[in-house]
């Protein structure tokens, strides 16, 4: 019997990409396809975390990420070891983190949260009495305690790109525009950005908004995201204006070099079966860092089914 070979993509991979693959989504989404796809082989066009991720719920299927460079600042910018004590010092804290985190990180975790759902996790951990200590992404915890006054001790690392979004070029950019304005913005832009944002979420939650708005003339939507995402808005509207938010005056492009290491040529290379393996992970580390993810997938599946 032949092997069933999925592609996956994120949307911040580039259009081709994108055409290449079997499903494109949010981290989220890609994780429950990742459980739920029953492939022999994962060809993971994203980011290594993401990929770890998938082999952690896929034990038993090969996965290939086809450039062995294509990590995440949030996860090049936390050690490990520094991690452990501080959660240590924090006995009493659940601990929470976000899924862009390598295997490691999520076995020091008790929950693993997405850009989707971290508002809701993090709100039944408050509701159920807990106090939570949240990493790695300071920008994403900084916004939660702000929104919901949690005092959360946070981690600090930031996602190279969005944390480019500045507030007071997106002010210059709001100026230079006669008619309505909107912002929309993932979670790991600075607090400034999403405190001015009309709406603020996942890719996939970016996108929805997008595809439900009314039209209104003149009406100009800039995003605070990184560009691969564009692409799609432009598919789904392209009755619309939307704009990549810009990083300083006068530059509207802020890109993922780590998404952009998926290529085409290294992506059909993975799909022949050549790539980086994700076959590094011991047993005993996939069991501890499987344990938060199946739990923040089982509140997914009851809250977003
Ligand atoms: P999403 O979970 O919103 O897809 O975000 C992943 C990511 O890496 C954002 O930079
Ligand atoms: Fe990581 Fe930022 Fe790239 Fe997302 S956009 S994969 S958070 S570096």
């Amino acid at each position: 019997m032949s092997k069933k070979v999925v592609t996956l993509a994120h949307y911040y991979c580039q259009p081709e990409i994108q055409q290449m693959a079997d499903k494109v989504g949010d981290s989220l989404e890609l994780s429950l396809y990742a459980k739920e796809c029953g492939a022999d082989t994962i060809v993971f066009a994203g980011v290594r975390f993401m990929a770890e991720t998938a082999k952690i719920l896929n034990p038993d299927a090969e996965v290939i990420l086809p450039d062995a460079g294509s990590t995440c600042s949030l996860v090049t910018q936390t050690d490990v070891g520094a991690l452990k004590a501080w959660r240590e010092a924090h006995p009493d804290h659940v601990h929470v983190s976000y899924i862009n985190s390598s295997a490691e990180h999520k076995a020091l975790s008790d929950w693993i949260v997405t850009s989707r759902n971290v508002d809701d996790i993090i709100a039944s951990l408050y509701a159920d009495g807990k106090k939570v200590i949240f990493s790695p992404d300071r920008n994403m915890g900084a916004y939660l305690n702000f929104q919901y006054d949690y005092g959360m001790p946070l981690w600090s690392a930031v996602c190279e790109v969005h944390d480019k979004f500045n507030q007071s070029a997106l002010d210059e950019a709001f100026a230079s525009v006669a008619g309505a304005k909107y912002l929309i913005a993932h979670p790991e832009s600075p607090l400034p950005v999403l405190q001015q944002a009309d709406y603020v979420g996942s890719t996939s939650g970016m996108l929805n908004w997008v595809k439900s708005f009314d039209k209104e003339a003149d009406a100009v939507i800039f995003v605070a995201t990184e560009d691969g995402i564009l692409y799609n808005m432009g598919l789904a509207r392209p009755d619309l204006d939307i704009r990549q938010a810009p990083i300083y005056a006068g530059c509207q492009c802020n890109s993922c070099p780590y998404m952009k290491m998926n290529t085409i040529e290294a992506v059909k290379r993975a799909q022949a079966g050549v790539g980086t393996r994700i076959d590094y992970l011991s047993p005993e580390a996939v069991d501890a860092a499987r344990l938060p993810i199946e739990r923040m997938l089982e509140f997914s599946k009851r809250y977003y089914a």
